[in-house]
């Protein structure tokens, strides 16, 4: 047991240092080529190497993106912590208790720091770390540009103007994200996102056990789903973890999210949601059928969230801490 075990983690390093070769080549621009030649190796390395322990993790690196790029562009303004006078980001609705992987971006600054100080961005490990994570487990690749600078400030009350939530119908998820500059197509691409990770039960509670119809349960999700849920979460046990996706074992990057949504098993109301408008529904047809339709748009979505609202040397600084401001 323990040697199929030691086994299977020796061959999933020897893919991910395969794939970790596999991306270099993609990268048009490298900012700093001459200043820090490594730097792009060092993040690789470092997100393999966390990933290999901790395989969660490559979803908490995704999900950092998003967080990030959404509110105030892409900026490391998730990154820096509250202050006496100040309630951060990550301190806020949406990503308070929830959003993780904080730790690996502040190891990965660290080893930077020790190599060429003040050359690479925050914002810059988390689009890289990103990337790197979702090409480590199976997921597609995409080329990232860098020389972003960081913000130097970061308000918890942004979230919500800018983080969907959970309970998101399909005209208020469409709004959040036309205000972000992506169509309805490329939000439903990027949604399946959650093919992979966790939520918590207090997320889907009304859902298994307040919903308008028989049992009280949401009359959108299959039943049958719904049962497994209830099981996993007890009334009233808001913050035990589950699987957005149990079909890709958690954290295998497929299609499959596409194929649960068309099942009525899409776990958020903000995933269920996709289906019920006909531009959604077309999507998550191509993607059950086709899983390389939906790697290639979800690599140009996850290109174009990265290049989002950018801040160029005026508007930002290189930070020498990700948690703080110079
Ligand atoms: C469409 C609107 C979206 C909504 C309403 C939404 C909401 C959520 C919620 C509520 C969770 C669970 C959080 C928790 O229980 O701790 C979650 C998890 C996650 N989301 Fe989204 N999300 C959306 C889109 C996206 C996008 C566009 C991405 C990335 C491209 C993304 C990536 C993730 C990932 C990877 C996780 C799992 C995180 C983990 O395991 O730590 N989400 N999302
Ligand atoms: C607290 O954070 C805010 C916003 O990020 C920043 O403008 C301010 O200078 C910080 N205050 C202190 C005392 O560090
Ligand atoms: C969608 O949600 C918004 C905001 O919660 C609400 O105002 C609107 O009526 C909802 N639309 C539909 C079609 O249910
Ligand atoms: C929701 O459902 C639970 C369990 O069935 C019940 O205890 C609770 O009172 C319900 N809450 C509301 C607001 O209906
Ligand atoms: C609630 O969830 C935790 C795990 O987060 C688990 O240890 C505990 O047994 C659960 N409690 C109930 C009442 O199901
Ligand atoms: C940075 O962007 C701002 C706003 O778009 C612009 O005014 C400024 O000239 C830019 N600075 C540099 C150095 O490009």
């Amino acid at each position: 047991m323990t040697m199929y075990f030691h086994l299977r983690w020796t061959i999933t390093t020897m893919i991910l240092v395969f794939l970790a070769d596999a991306y270099a080549p993609l990268d048009p621009v490298q900012f700093y080529k001459k200043e820090c030649p490594r730097a792009r190796r060092i993040v690789g390395d470092m997100v393999l190497e966390a990933i290999r322990r901790d395989i969660r993790l490559s979803a908490a690196l995704l999900r950092l993106q998003f967080h990030d790029c959404f509110v105030r562009g892409c900026d490391a303004s998730i990154l820096l912590d509250s202050n006496s006078t100040n309630l951060a980001e990550k301190d806020g609705a949406g990503n308070v208790f929830s959003v993780r992987g904080y730790e690996v971006i502040d190891n990965i600054k660290e080893a930077l720091e020790a190599v060429c100080p003040q050359t690479v961005s925050c914002a810059d490990i988390i689009i890289l770390a990103s990337r790197d994570a979702i090409a480590s487990i199976g997921g597609p690749s995409w080329s990232v540009t860098s020389g972003r600078f960081d913000a130097i400030a970061s308000y918890a009350e942004d979230n919500l103007r800018f983080l969907p939530p959970p309970s998101a119908n399909f005209s208020l998820l469409s709004q959040m994200f036309a205000q972000k500059g992506f169509s309805e197509r490329e939000m439903v691409v990027l949604s399946g996102a959650h093919t992979i990770g966790i939520t918590h039960c207090g997320l889907i509670q009304n859902r298994l056990y307040n919903g308008t119809c028989r049992n009280n349960i949401d009359p959108t999700l299959d039943p049958a789903y719904a049962v497994e849920l209830r099981r996993q979460c007890a009334f009233g046990n808001v913050s035990k973890p589950l699987l957005l996706n149990p079909t890709s074992g958690g954290y295998s990057f497929d299609s499959s999210y596409y194929t649960n949504l068309l099942r009525n098993r899409g776990i958020l109301e903000s995933d269920a949601t996709l289906i019920t408008e006909a531009s959604g529904r077309e999507f998550a047809l191509e993607a059950a059928f086709s899983p390389s339709t939906f790697f290639s748009e979800f690599a140009s979505g996850m290109e174009k969230l990265s290049n989002l609202e950018v801040k160029n040397a005026t508007e930002g600084e290189i930070r020498r801490s990700c948690r703080f401001t110079n």
